[in-house]
């Protein structure tokens, strides 16, 4: 039998980059250094092959080709990054009109194919200087993130579909402050906290600037929604896998969303003593200012069980004193990336979003699969993703059983158009609807994109099944 998996009219269809990954630094284009920048000045052997965050994917100096590409591989949407440390180079003040005339020029020719922009204001970017005054961990960045939204808005509303605040806010805590693949990769708790709520507070400021704006104007944050699933029923795991979701996706979702942390949250973080320094306007703030419309970035479920870990007074404070990583046996997995491919995580994340969440308007706001050595699946000249595809397919029909179910999810887009620089995984795992040739620059296209353009023009596909 073949079923058709047609999606709402009206559904978008694209894909994702950001500003640090797909930009790179040219001579004279004064842009200011990034945190990522630093970093690699400094180590670069962090950095796979020992490449760094000026040579990506060079969307600066050949991005009226790229858009081109867009049309070719069927968007309707499109979601990039500003870099802040290229339109502020020092974090506050001076504006570099380059930057501007950039931004300007990318946004136009986007609008003009009739491809929706949405614009995000911070994909794991901070203006280096600002790093130097302590970062997130202060909140000073804080007011210096709400003047540079503001800017934003100024600056570019005219030209931008949808505005986002953060991409993926609880990856920098995460990564940065409990673990060591971000700046500053430092491992403490408590900094930990304040770099959350600093952002979030920062978030809702930025959502009230925007509508201060421009009233009419939707903006949303991006949060990658990786559902928590415990080991077996034992209650041990199952509180594993509260306390995950918890630290993992409500920090964000609930203040993001219903304007407040949720209680269980608050009482941990008092009884370790990481409560943050907040006033009662900040708090206010947050539950004013919550989204229009949130995006989702999904590509692999966390499994957790019960921790082996027992936290002891004046021992470092670690997410594994909470919960452990549990391999779950025989599961499907993409070992380029070390990920695990679960499909119906989207379709479980749709129905969350439906039920304890008020269904808001939401959109994928990335999933997608990067692989390693995909030259060897040219075929003919052209890279023959059929996995991309599989994976893809995939994860849209869980996505259709969600809309089916209710769930208001508005649109898909893949993580990434073409092969993009990966943090410190540089360019080992290629994403893209379109191969890179980092080499010659030379951009062409693979299967998938072929196969996505076909997708968008039908709003979804068949399958035989
Ligand atoms: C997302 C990020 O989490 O995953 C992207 O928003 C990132 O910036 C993508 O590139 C894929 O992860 P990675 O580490 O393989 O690049």
């Amino acid at each position: 039998m073949i079923k058709d998996y047609r999606f709402p009219a009206g559904f978008l269809w694209g894909s994702s980059t950001s500003g640090p990954q797909s930009e790179g630094i040219e001579a004279g284009d004064g842009k200011g250094m990034s945190n990522w920048d630093y970093w690699y000045s400094i180590e670069p052997e962090r950095f796979h092959g020992q490449i760094g965050p000026e040579q990506t994917s060079t969307f600066y100096k050949n991005f009226a080709q790229d858009v081109d590409l867009l049309v070719e591989t069927g968007h309707t949407v499109f979601r990039t990054s500003i870099q802040w440390s290229r339109l502020i180079p020092q974090g506050r003040g001076e504006i570099n009109q380059p930057a501007v005339n950039f931004y300007r020029q990318v946004f136009q020719a986007i609008r003009e194919r009739g491809i929706q922009l949405y614009v995000n204001l911070y994909h794991f970017d901070l203006p280096y200087a600002l790093q130097e005054e302590g970062g997130w961990e202060s909140k000073e960045i804080v007011w210096a993130y709400e003047a540079y939204a503001r800017t934003c808005f100024q600056l570019f509303d005219d030209l931008v579909d949808r505005w986002i605040t953060f991409n993926e806010p609880i990856v920098p805590v995460e990564c940065g402050y409990l673990g060591t693949c971000h700046y500053p990769a430092k491992v403490d708790a408590k900094a930990a906290v304040a770099v959350a709520y600093h952002t979030q507070l920062a978030s809702a400021l930025a959502v009230q600037a925007c509508h201060a704006h421009n009233p009419d104007k939707k903006i949303a944050i991006v949060l990658n929604l990786t559902p928590a699933y415990a080991k077996s029923q034992d209650p041990a795991d199952q509180k594993a896998a509260r306390i995950a979701e918890l630290f993992q996706t409500r920090s964000f979702l609930d203040p993001s969303l219903q304007g407040s942390y949720p209680d269980e949250l608050l009482d941990l973080l008092e009884e370790y003593g990481l409560q943050p320094q907040v006033t009662d306007e900040e708090l206010e703030v947050i539950a004013r200012n919550t989204v229009d419309f949130l995006g989702v970035n999904y590509y692999q479920p966390l499994r957790v069980q019960a921790p082996s870990l027992t936290y002891q007074e004046g021992d470092q404070l670690l997410p594994d004193h909470f919960f452990a990583p549990y391999d779950l046996p025989g599961k499907k997995i993409n070992p380029h990336r070390g990920w695990e491919i679960y499909e119906q995580g989207l379709y479980d994340i749709a129905l969350n979003l439906r039920d304890n969440y008020g269904n808001p308007e939401w959109l994928v706001t990335e999933n997608g699969m990067g692989v390693e050595g995909e030259e060897t699946f040219r075929d003919q000249g052209r890279i023959q993703d059929d996995y991309r595809i599989d994976f893809i397919k995939g994860h849209l029909k869980e996505l259709h059983r969600g809309i089916e179910a209710g769930s208001n999810c508005k649109g898909y887009m893949m993580w990434t158009f073409i092969d993009c620089w990966s943090w410190l995984n540089a360019y080992k795992n290629r994403y893209g609807f379109v191969e890179l040739d980092y080499e010659s620059q030379e951009r062409r296209l693979k299967k998938s994109g072929l196969w996505f353009k076909d997708v968008s023009r039908r709003n979804g596909f068949l399958e035989e099944e």
